[in-house]
């Protein structure tokens, strides 16, 4: 009988690798880290910088470095550079190249740091620049969003508690609550730059270093507001991370139920928008169909968000301080949410932009299931002086008049609708319109066309500088 001649004879009947190999390929993280090249090339100038300021290796090896490290990220960005699991990670794969280009001052760069210190360096710096590419995207749909709420200030829509009709509002109003969830979310991002600017580099493997090193200039030079005061935090803290990814799985949820709406709003059954043929496709079967596919998408894409922030919180909660090489794992996580959520925002962008609003279709929906009803209790209040409840009761018994007679609230006569309270005048049918009752919702924050055209512009004056 033939033995396997790789593996591990007792657990190795399934692999057809030997274990060296199948260490390799835990261990690696190559794949996934070297999107960090940049940072990783930034870091270590930093970082070498400082030592021959200090003394604690030559200029002359200063230089060498800093070619070395120039000529990577040309050979990198050339896409010559040869990325090697062997050698793990970024950091391994950046210093090997190096040697091979200046030779032995390449074994200099390494002195007073870690790979501890500099991967938790590399990623902050990756994450600070998300935080600001991730504000900027969500201005672009904000900036999107806000321009149709102005060109739909008066369109006319059933405003929905329960999916079931409430009151009227208008289109422009429904696109400005989400430039409000959108500001919300690029506060978080916000913030959570401003907390993870903090500098690890200098914390070494987890205790600092005995070399006399300068924190504070590595820190100015890669335009952190300051060195991290402890080392071990330095090196194991992920918080930045998990912040970053709390932001994206709030914003991905807010996508998400546009995408819902969006999915819901483009069904035949409604009919109040269309989705351009550029954000929509049609299905190799039903030649009728055209399907919101991007928008399901962006929906089901928020499932892996939260799932991305749910499996690093999940992975930090039991590591003791300091490194563990359970942490390589968050960068796949992170990476992964912020392509999914960069994808949704360009997504969502580009469908608010190109849909067509059915101004017709939402306004006889919204004409439509007595949508007015608190409009009537409403003038009951102001003009004859009942209670609201009292109100409230009047106006369920001419609701349920008009259901009997397969009619809307506009269409009882006035005979019929004393017969329910003889105080009534004709005075009532100036509130059954929808275009009334939008217009009426005057309140700070209220849906009126005229709200809705001045929190348009001053966003788009935020937003662009420019009002219209
Ligand atoms: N690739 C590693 C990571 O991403 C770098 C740090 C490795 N440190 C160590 N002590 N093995 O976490």
């Amino acid at each position: 009988m033939n033995k396997k001649t790789t593996g591990n004879e007792m657990w190795g009947g399934r692999f057809s690798a030997g274990p060296s190999a199948i260490m390799e390929e835990i261990n690696a993280s190559i794949d996934v880290d070297k999107r960090l090249w940049r940072e990783d090339i930034a870091g270590s100038k930093a970082h070498a910088a400082m030592l021959a300021q200090r003394g604690i290796i030559s200029a002359e090896d200063h230089a060498e470095i800093a070619r070395g490290l120039s000529q990577i990220g040309d050979e990198i960005e050339a896409g010559t550079f040869n990325f090697s699991a062997a050698l793990e990670d970024i950091h391994m794969n950046i210093e090997a190249r190096l040697k091979e280009i200046i030779g032995e001052a390449a074994g200099r760069l390494h002195t007073a740091r870690s790979r501890n210190d500099q991967v938790a360096t590399d990623f902050r710096l990756w994450c600070r620049q998300t935080c600001q590419d991730m504000d900027t995207a969500l201005a672009g749909l904000q900036a999107t969003l806000a321009r149709r709420a102005e060109a739909e200030a008066a369109t006319i829509m059933p405003g929905f508690t329960h999916l079931q009709s409430a009151q009227p509002v208008t289109f422009g109003h429904h696109c400005l609550a989400y430039v409000e969830m959108f500001a919300r979310d690029r506060g978080r991002f916000q913030d959570a730059r401003k907390r993870l600017n903090e500098s690890p580099l200098g914390a070494a493997a987890l205790a600092g270093t005995s070399f006399d090193i300068d924190r504070q200039a590595t820190a100015a030079a890669l335009a952190f507001d300051k060195p991290m005061a402890n080392s071990l935090d330095a090196v194991s803290a992920r918080d930045f991370a998990a912040e970053l990814l709390a932001a994206c799985a709030i914003c991905a949820t807010h996508i998400s139920r546009l995408s819902e709406e969006i999915v819901i709003w483009s069904s035949a059954q409604f009919g109040f928008i269309t989705l351009s043929d550029d954000f929509s496709t049609g299905s190799s079967i039903m030649p009728q169909k055209k399907n919101p596919d991007a928008a399901e998408l962006c929906r089901a894409k928020s499932g892996r968000i939260i799932g991305d922030l749910n499996g690093l919180l999940i992975m930090l909660k039991g590591l003791p301080l300091a490194y563990s090489k359970d942490m390589q794992e968050d960068k796949e996580q992170t990476f992964d949410a912020v392509d999914a959520l960069a994808l949704c925002l360009a997504a969502m962008t580009g469908m608010v932009a190109s849909l067509h609003v059915n101004r017709p279709a939402m306004h006889s929906a919204a004409a439509t299931g007595f949508s007015t009803a608190t409009d009537l209790a409403d003038w009951l209040v102001r003009t004859l002086g009942l209670p609201f409840r009292d109100a409230h009761h009047v106006t369920g018994a001419l609701v349920a008049m008009a259901e009997q007679k397969g009619c809307d609230l506009p269409d009882l006569t006035l005979d019929e609708i004393q017969s329910v309270h003889s105080g009534v005048t004709d005075d009532v049918f100036s509130v059954l319109s929808v275009e009334n009752s939008v217009a009426s919702r005057m309140s700070y924050g209220g849906t009126a066309p005229e709200n809705v055209r001045q929190q348009a512009a001053l966003w788009i004056e935020r937003l662009e500088g420019t009002a219209s």
